[in-house]
């Protein structure tokens, strides 16, 4: 889990990023596969999904919430506070990837979040080597997160990251609404 911290990205600068709108949900639709059906009803409840455009050519996407989210790969809830955003779910079209989209992408993201208000946004991953995308764009670790499912049951383990100020650790933990330590509840994997 992290935070955006302000700085500027140098990756992606032919990376167009722009928010989706009913013309281009279809294309966000189509890069989703099998989740594509997903898109109206997350629309529906309030997210909003940015592309990241190489000329016409769509090369990826990243959802962004103000309101309470499932977060999948934990099955938590996080519930950003006011002046707070989530960024989830982006993805990068396999045969654009190592090419600075997402960079392009968090830097888009956070440039109009910060526009609007926003002075903090969260994002989480599991263990991927894009993390080390987010450094650079700005996110500083506040949570360290270990989950697994076994026979039916959501095991999470949480701790603080090293060295991170508790300010902003106490501010992860109320996103979240989960404490440090180690927990285990029945499994509910949703689709969102
Ligand atoms: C993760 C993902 C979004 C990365 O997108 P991308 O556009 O290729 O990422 P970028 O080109 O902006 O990479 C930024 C940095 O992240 C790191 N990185 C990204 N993919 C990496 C990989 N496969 N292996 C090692 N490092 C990687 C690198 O440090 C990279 O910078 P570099 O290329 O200058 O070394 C993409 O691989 C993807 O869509 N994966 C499947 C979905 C997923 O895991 N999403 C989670 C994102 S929170």
């Amino acid at each position: 889990m992290a935070r955006s911290a302000g700085g500027a990205t140098q990756a992606g600068s032919a990376v167009d990023v722009r928010e989706v709108d009913s013309t281009t949900a279809p294309l966000i639709a189509e890069a989703m596969g099998a989740e594509g059906d997903l898109v109206g009803a997350r629309m529906a409840r309030g997210c909003r999904c940015f592309g990241a455009w190489l000329g016409d050519e769509l090369a990826g996407y990243g959802w962004l919430s103000t309101r309470p989210e499932w977060i999948g790969e934990l099955e938590l809830v996080i519930t950003p506070r006011d002046g707070e955003g989530y960024v989830w779910n982006c993805f990068t079209l396999a045969h654009l990837r190592r090419r600075g989209v997402l960079l392009a992408l968090l830097a888009g993201i956070r440039k109009r979040a910060h526009d609007e208000g926003l002075s903090r946004l969260w994002i989480g991953s599991v263990a991927i080597p894009a993390d080390k995308a987010f450094g650079p764009s700005g996110f500083i670790p506040a949570l360290v997160f270990a989950s697994e499912v076994i026979a039916g049951y959501r095991w999470i383990e949480v701790r603080p990251a090293a060295g991170t100020n508790p300010a902003l650790v106490n501010a992860a933990h109320l996103a979240v609404g989960v404490p440090d330590g180690r927990f285990l509840r029945t499994s509910h994997p949703k689709r969102h």
